[in-house]
């Protein structure tokens, strides 16, 4: 199985729709392994998004994301990586199919709502980047024989 870095944003948290986006998750059928909710650090998020420190709006993209709490979780199931990605949508809401969380709650591609890990490597690098592996908690889902096959 697979997990996958999913994060509220802190547009996501003072809009009110942690639940909602949680509601996702745990409705598709992926498990809950690890969640914390905090201000993530000017440092922490310019390593998480280190990727793009050329771009133009990666000042704007820190100051954002580090000027309020966040909804920091990992989910695990089978392809969570890629499945997670396609539940999110596009980077530009205006991109993104409705159905999706930002296609159905939000506008713009500065706000839009939720971070998901952009492939498994990367996933393993902000798993580890934002929880130690006494954070992440081991347990058996009792749905998992209702989720999948054997
Ligand atoms: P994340 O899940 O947050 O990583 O988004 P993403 O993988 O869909 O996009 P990407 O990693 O390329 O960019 C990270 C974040 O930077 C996006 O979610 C946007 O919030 C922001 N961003 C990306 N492109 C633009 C842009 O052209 N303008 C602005 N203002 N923000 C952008
Ligand atoms: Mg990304």
């Amino acid at each position: 199985h697979e997990r996958s870095f999913i994060m509220v944003k802190p547009d996501g948290v003072q809009r009110g729709l942690v639940g909602e986006i949680i509601k996702r998750f745990e409705h598709k059928g992926f498990k809950l392994v690890a969640m914390k909710f905090m201000v993530g650090s000017d440092d922490l998020f310019k390593q998480h998004y280190a990727a793009l420190s050329s771009q133009a709006f990666f000042p704007g993209l820190i100051k954002f994301s580090s000027s309020g709490p966040v909804v920091a979780m990992v989910w695990e199931g089978v392809h969570a990586v890629a499945i997670a990605r396609a539940m999110v949508g596009q980077t530009d809401p205006a991109a993104s199919a409705a159905g999706s969380i930002r296609g159905d709650l939000c506008i713009h591609v500065g706000r839009n709502v939720i971070h998901a890990s952009d492939s498994l490597e990367s996933a393993k690098k902000e798993v580890s980047l934002w929880f130690t592996d006494k954070e992440i908690v081991s347990w058996a889902s009792a749905t998992e024989s209702y989720v999948h096959e054997g």
